[in-house]
């Protein structure tokens, strides 16, 4: 689905990531840390598409980024669901509106996936918040209403940057295990993280791997966790 093989990215000054090969299998779950700055959030850009590895080969679904067009992209998107690390909603429209907005982009807001949209709000616990502006919302709601925009589209691939930022420890709990929900439906999951006993306790839920970034590279962490 996702293969990096021998890539390395850089914004022009030095190199920030390098030698990095991956490769996600379908079904996995996979953390991925580091310290701030590491380049986590780089990571995934260059893992759905939106930045182009500056040497190296990334291939998404067996096509190479160097290669697709505006609408391998916009499959793309489908395909791989991402929660942003700063959420990015539209602060005038409704959450519903919000979480549906990749649906309404592609044409497909049909009745069937209108009665979806509710489940999935009341899936994350917000079919009470359906209506509430996105400034009105406290911290983990937003990462909830991030999460059900991420899985919108049904798409085989999530990737969260960061998911439990900003959320009390009772909370990361619960979208951790949203995230494991969604593997168990058969999502590869990748999360971003700086948070150690998140990852600690995902280990009570799920066989995940642990990636990390250190010192440009991406290694696999030891048992030390
Ligand atoms: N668009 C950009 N242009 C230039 N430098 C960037 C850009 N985005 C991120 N960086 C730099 O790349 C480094 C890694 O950033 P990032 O991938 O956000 O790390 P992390 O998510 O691990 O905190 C940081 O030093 C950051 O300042
Ligand atoms: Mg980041």
């Amino acid at each position: 689905m996702i293969e990096l093989d021998n890539i390395a990215y850089t914004y022009g000054g030095g190199e920030l990531l390098s030698e990095i090969s991956l490769k996600l299998a379908p079904g996995s779950f996979h953390f991925l840390t580091g310290p701030s700055g590491a380049g986590k959030t780089t990571f995934l850009k260059l893992c759905y598409g939106v930045l182009t590895p500056t040497a190296g080969r990334a291939m998404l679904f067996g096509q190479d980024v160097r290669e697709m067009d505006r609408d391998d992209h916009a499959l793309t998107r489908r395909r791989i669901g991402v929660v942003h690390q700063d959420c990015q909603f539209l602060n005038h429209l409704p959450v519903a509106d919000n979480v549906a907005l990749p649906l309404t982009v592609s044409g497909r807001d049909t009745l069937d996936q209108v009665a979806n949209l509710k489940e999935l709000l009341s899936w994350v616990g917000l079919g009470h918040r359906a209506g509430a502006l996105p400034p009105e919302l406290s911290g983990g709601e937003r990462q909830r209403a991030a999460l059900a925009r991420a899985v919108i589209m049904s798409p085989e691939v999530v990737l969260a940057d960061e998911p439990t930022g900003n959320v009390d420890w009772e909370m990361s709990q619960r979208l951790l295990q949203l995230l494991v929900e969604l593997n168990r439906m058969g999502k590869t999951i990748l999360i971003a993280t700086h948070d150690m006993n998140l990852i600690r306790a995902a280990k009570h839920h799920v066989q995940a791997r642990v990636l990390r970034i250190s010192n440009r590279k991406l290694q696999l962490a030891g048992a030390d966790l």
